[in-house]
């Protein structure tokens, strides 16, 4: 495979890492996104060939640190990547939402890969290998009772992604949509873990993810792909008929609540 120069958010994450170590076996050159400094500068230690990739210090959480790390990204000359990978989740009741927690929710998870694909797409364009991966969540096709503002920051990438996808249709860049189903990492808190082992929903590790992302690297056509068995199932039975998995997850709901409410502490 051509070595390929990826943007990639989040990297010190626990899919993020996995990512960048699979990318670097795979002799790409990586440009680390993150908030920690030492944390980016151990990853980037623990890639082969530390010294072809670089790191950078980058908060995604307001429009004017976006629109700086695109110039510096842009004076950093060609790219041929953006992983928008970045991104944090809340699992809580509707009525226990904060106004600042839907606020961050929806700035990292929407409008900082919607901003970063808008300012990089000239990058990309003169690319010859140009491709953008949005990762979404299974949670993005599905509204899970817990989780509604991590769901509608995941329902709309996966809105953006179509639209970028078809308006994209005619020029080679590809676009692709990988939504995980839930993944070994810290972003799920223990009342979630927790829930997750009761209700029976199963989790990946990291690698599996990443393996994906690797795979979609080679795929000059724009996709989207669902990980995870039955969990992919789920998203085409709820687009398909929605009242059959609103019925399954009414039996959940007893679980969901218990566990939704003792992470807020009641
Ligand atoms: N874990 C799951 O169950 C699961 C399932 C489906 C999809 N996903 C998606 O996979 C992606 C990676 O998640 P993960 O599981 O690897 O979670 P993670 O280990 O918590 O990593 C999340 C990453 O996002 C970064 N981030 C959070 N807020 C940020 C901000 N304001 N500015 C810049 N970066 C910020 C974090 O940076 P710091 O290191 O600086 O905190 C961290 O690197 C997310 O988009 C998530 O929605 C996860």
């Amino acid at each position: 495979m051509t070595a390929l120069k990826i943007v990639l958010t989040g990297a010190t994450g626990g899919i993020g890492s996995a990512m960048a170590q699979s990318f670097a076996r795979a002799g790409h050159r990586l440009i680390l996104l993150g908030r920690n400094s030492d944390a980016l500068a151990a990853l980037q230690g623990r890639l082969q060939e530390p010294s072809r990739h670089q790191i950078m210090l980058a908060d995604l959480s307001s429009a004017a640190t976006i629109a700086s790390i695109a110039a510096k990204l842009a004076a950093m000359g060609e790219i041929d990547v953006l992983i928008n990978n970045a991104g944090l989740s809340d699992f809580g009741l509707v009525a226990d939402l904060q106004d600042d927690a839907i606020a961050q929710m929806l700035q990292v998870n929407l409008l900082a890969p919607m901003r970063l694909c808008r300012a990089l797409l000239p990058l990309l364009s003169s690319s010859g290998n140009a491709a953008i991966i949005n990762i979404g969540s299974s949670f993005g096709s599905i509204g899970y009772p817990g989780f509604s503002a991590y769901c509608a920051s995941k329902f709309g990438l996966r809105g953006f992604t179509e639209v970028l996808q078809r308006e994209l249709a005619d020029q080679p860049i590809a676009v692709h949509y990988l939504a995980p189903r839930a993944v070994r990492t810290t972003m799920n808190s223990p009342a979630v873990m927790a829930m997750n082992k009761e209700l029976g929903n199963r989790e990946d590790e990291p690698e599996i993810v990443a393996a994906a992302a690797l795979q979609l690297l080679t795929q000059r056509r724009s996709s989207s792909r669902y990980l995870g068995w039955p969990e992919k199932l789920f998203v085409r039975l709820n687009a398909l008929l929605p009242n059959v998995v609103a019925n399954a997850l009414k039996k959940q709901l007893p679980t969901i609540r218990r566990y939704a409410t003792q992470h807020r502490g009641h």
